[in-house]
């Protein structure tokens, strides 16, 4: 509540004090933090993992707005969503050169579907249906797979978030009677639960080599060998962002999703560390030396979690789950500046399979103090939190 009061007031005057008890609106808290650091602006059309810091602040400002629309912070944080699709609508309006960025392109793609909607600009449009026309023209392996990047026959998890709630917003509001749309899009989702749910335990890896040739791929899969708590964070956020807008006319293929959803959830409740209740770096190694508690898969699970429960996907027991897990990333990660604003800590750095993808590269990553993966993760999470 005092929270609520101060922030119709002045927007960094948040918190009245560096109170670790007050225990307001962490999202719009996070949000306006997010803001005050300028994250999320595509600033350079060169910088490739800024396309997913944009897109992935869009996602989480998009919930934030349409959850508390009469907040007296969203005005604020409205205003920077739209600056953040302005600053991607540009750079991604040619569906060629699209291919110069990773899948992650995609993210952008439902902000500035959103922005089209409202306002009829047609520069929207034509940059999200050049998003759309590069997924035709991307690189497939020889099972119809797509290239996450620049990477021969590589596809990873955590193109997904990016490509499917996308694909499927794009093709029920425009495309409606291609059902070759839905169909590819479940597909790329299918291979990567074939290839990298390598231990049948729900816990898939974070990509695989249709060659097969990759220093870490498995020789018969193809698959990388670790679960990597954030490419699975994003490919579980993908279930559940889907299903929530895939039209209801779907409805074999949201079984499908629904299934394996189920099957992720109960391998992520029972590889959260019993300690914290949170995930680890990789959920495959828990407790091996090295390994850490993370801050941007645990507020991705948390996330999907919460939300499953509501949308009634999931059981209710996994609210549990997902609370404790809450609680420790907001004892842990979130941390009062003294001034208003919050930061966010743990985060690691992107993990590449442009490396040897061994144990001792993930957990040697360098870990980020605010990194926006982390923090919009956060802001997710909390979103959903806030509803219970
Ligand atoms: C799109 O980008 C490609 C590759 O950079 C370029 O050759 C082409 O001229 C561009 N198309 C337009 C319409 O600008
Ligand atoms: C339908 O979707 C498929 C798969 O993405 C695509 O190749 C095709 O061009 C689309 N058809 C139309 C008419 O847009
Ligand atoms: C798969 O199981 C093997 C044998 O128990 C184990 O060594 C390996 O770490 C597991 N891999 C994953 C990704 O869970
Ligand atoms: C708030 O404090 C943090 C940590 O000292 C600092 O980095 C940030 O610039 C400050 N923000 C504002 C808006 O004063
Ligand atoms: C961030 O986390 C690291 C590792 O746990 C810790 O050493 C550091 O003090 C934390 N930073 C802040 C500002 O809490
Ligand atoms: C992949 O890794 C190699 C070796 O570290 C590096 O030279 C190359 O630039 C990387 N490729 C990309 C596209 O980042």
């Amino acid at each position: 509540m005092r929270f609520c009061i101060a922030v119709s007031f002045a927007l960094f005057s948040l918190v009245s004090s560096a109170d670790p008890d007050v225990r307001g609106k962490y999202s719009t808290q996070m949000a306006l933090s997010i803001i005050s650091r300028e994250q999320g602006i595509l600033a350079s059309s060169s910088d490739t993992s800024a396309i997913l810091q944009a897109g992935f602040t869009q996602k989480a400002f998009r919930r934030l707005v349409s959850q508390y629309p009469h907040d007296p912070a969203t005005t604020t944080i409205a205003q920077y969503l739209r600056r953040s699709v302005d600053s991607v609508a540009g750079p991604v309006s040619n569906a060629t050169r699209d291919l110069t960025y990773s899948m992650d392109r995609l993210s952008s793609g439902n902000g500035l579907i959103d922005l089209y909607k409202k306002t009829g600009d047609r520069t929207y449009r034509r940059a999200f249906d050049a998003l759309r026309t590069s997924i035709n023209i991307n690189h497939r392996n020889v099972e119809g797979g797509l290239w996450y990047f620049v990477y021969p026959q590589w596809s990873y998890l955590d193109g997904m978030y990016s490509l499917a709630p996308f694909y499927t917003y794009y093709t029920a509001l425009f495309d409606a009677h291609n059902a070759t749309a839905i169909a590819d899009m479940m597909h790329q989702l299918d291979l990567l639960w074939t290839r990298c749910n390598t231990n049948h335990t729900g816990l898939l890896v974070h990509g695989y080599d249709g060659s097969r040739t990759a220093v870490w791929a498995d020789p018969h899969s193809g698959a990388s060998p670790h679960v990597w708590g954030r490419s699975l964070g994003w490919y579980i956020m993908a279930y559940v962002d889907t299903l929530e807008i895939l039209p209801p006319h779907f409805a074999a293929q949201k079984r499908v999703l629904l299934t394996r959803l189920r099957r992720m959830a109960g391998a992520i409740r029972r590889a959260a560390d019993p300690t914290s209740g949170a995930w680890w770096q990789l959920l495959d190694q828990p407790g091996r030396a090295g390994n850490y508690i993370e801050s941007s898969g645990s507020a991705m699970f948390t996330y999907a979690l919460l939300k499953g429960v509501r949308l009634g996907y999931l059981e209710p027991a996994y609210t549990h789950v997902a609370t404790r897990a809450y609680e420790h990333i907001t004892d842990t990660f979130v941390v009062y500046d003294g001034n208003g604003t919050l930061s966010y800590n743990g985060t690691v750095s992107v993990c590449s399979l442009n490396s040897t993808a061994s144990y001792e590269y993930y957990v040697g990553r360098p870990i980020s103090f605010n990194s926006v993966l982390g923090s919009a993760a956060f802001v997710l999470a909390s979103l959903e939190y806030e509803r219970i």
